[in-house]
């Protein structure tokens, strides 16, 4: 074998801490253990499953015929739907600047690789979804992560973002609501972090994927609505909202009234080409359940929010974390209130797993900074499941807990 077969370092420096700790859970497995799962954001790995008008509408579209490639950009009619969705999230963006994607996934990979170059810099909020971070490493890109208050909900703070701004960077990325903190930003903090962006004629992205999953009777506002005048990048799709991550639909829309960012689109869509198309089955479905009867996403929501009060109130209670309380979104991020004798959070989630048989994600996989001595769960289980979880780490906390 010769030694010029080496993998790029940037390939092997990939981490996803995710999946990362089931790898352990695994192992476990393998040694006849039941793991007790509170680490995917997958709704249909707990008891949610797509409405019926997108498996309706995915049969339709093999039974009509649809099973040959897509146009890159979408389907028409579903770019017409998805720009309806827009029009009703008042953001407007048409459906030119639409691009069917197979998740959100693909749109921050098309995103990162037309707007940013080897040396440049994005700022992200602090702690965040991890591709946001491996895709920015993989291009040799600076991922720039700006505090966000965990007293205040996880609320990004002006003065941070502000002194996190170079002249290398590239963008500002907003997730709304958040993983895994579960922070949900109203119109004015959307219009904070929007006035930094214009007075640095910087671009914003904005992950909207959780914009329907909140706890306070509104949703999450669409970036591109609120801040008129700042080229806005919007990502949405399937996997949350709509139940059915393994389909993998999403989209990408670009609001952008000046054309700032024709040359960023035209990059896109030429890599949109490049990969033909996304799925076109899935796309239809999810045209479908777009179009479909919403009465499922208020009873998802209900459940979630009654899940959520368990984690919350039952956290609470316990010595030796505390938390936040989410207010959209289906995670929780408490923080880990005693270090001995863990190393760190991962040791520390690593052990649970190990002494209990339950999954949670460690937090500095989600950032080295303001993740470290957190650890994230999903709250998507049933609620025996939850009260099971929760007895667990109150057991293992009692035990750790020196008195
Ligand atoms: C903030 C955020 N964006 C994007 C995704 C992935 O979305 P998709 O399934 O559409 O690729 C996730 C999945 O957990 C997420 O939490």
């Amino acid at each position: 074998m010769t030694d010029k077969i080496r993998a790029n370092p940037r390939a092997l420096g990939i981490e996803y801490a995710i999946r990362d700790v089931v790898v352990a859970a695994q192992r476990l497995e393998r040694r006849g253990e039941k793991v007790l799962k509170l680490n995917i954001g997958d709704p249909c790995q707990y008891d949610f499953q797509p409405p019926k008008s997108a498996l309706e509408g995915v049969v339709e579209a093999m039974e009509m015929g649809l099973n040959g490639y897509a146009p890159s950009q979408g389907i028409p009619e579903v770019l017409e739907e998805i720009e309806k969705y827009e029009r009703w999230r008042g953001s407007g963006i048409p459906k030119e600047k639409i691009l069917v994607t197979a998740g959100v996934t693909e749109a921050i990979q098309f995103t990162y690789f037309s707007l940013l170059k080897e040396g440049d810099e994005i700022l992200l909020p602090d702690p965040t979804y991890p591709p946001y971070i491996t895709y920015a490493k993989m291009l040799g890109v600076k991922p720039v992560l700006y505090e966000c208050n965990e007293e205040e909900g996880w609320m990004p703070v002006e003065e941070s973002v502000r002194s996190k701004i170079t002249e290398r960077t590239r963008a500002l990325a907003i997730i709304n609501p958040n993983n895994p903190t579960g922070a949900l930003y109203d119109e004015k903090t959307v219009r904070m972090l929007g006035d930094i962006a214009g007075e640095h004629s910087l671009p914003v992205i904005s992950d909207e994927i959780y914009c329907q999953i909140t706890f306070t009777g509104w949703d999450a506002p669409s970036t591109a609505r609120v801040l008129k005048d700042i080229p806005v990048i919007t990502y949405n799709g399937m996997s949350k909202i709509f139940l059915a991550p393994g389909w993998r639909v999403g989209y990408m829309g670009i609001k952008d009234d000046e054309g700032v960012l024709d040359e960023v689109w035209d990059g896109i869509m030429k890599q949109a080409r490049a990969r033909l198309s996304p799925s076109s089955i899935a796309q239809w479905g999810y045209m479908r359940a777009l179009q479909g009867d919403k009465g499922f996403l208020k009873e998802f929501v209900k459940k979630l929010d009654r899940r959520r009060g368990i984690f919350v109130k039952r956290l609470r209670e316990m010595e030796g974390v505390s938390t936040t309380e989410p207010l959209g979104a289906f995670y929780i991020f408490p923080r880990i209130e005693i270090r001995e004798p863990w190393r760190d959070d991962k040791d520390f989630v690593l052990s649970f797993l190990e002494e209990e048989k339950t999954l949670a994600v460690h937090g500095s996989g989600f950032s080295p900074y303001q993740g470290a001595w957190h650890f994230r769960m999903v709250t998507l289980p049933e609620e025996g499941i939850i009260e099971e979880g929760m007895n667990r780490l109150e057991r293992f906390l009692k035990r750790h807990i020196k008195g």
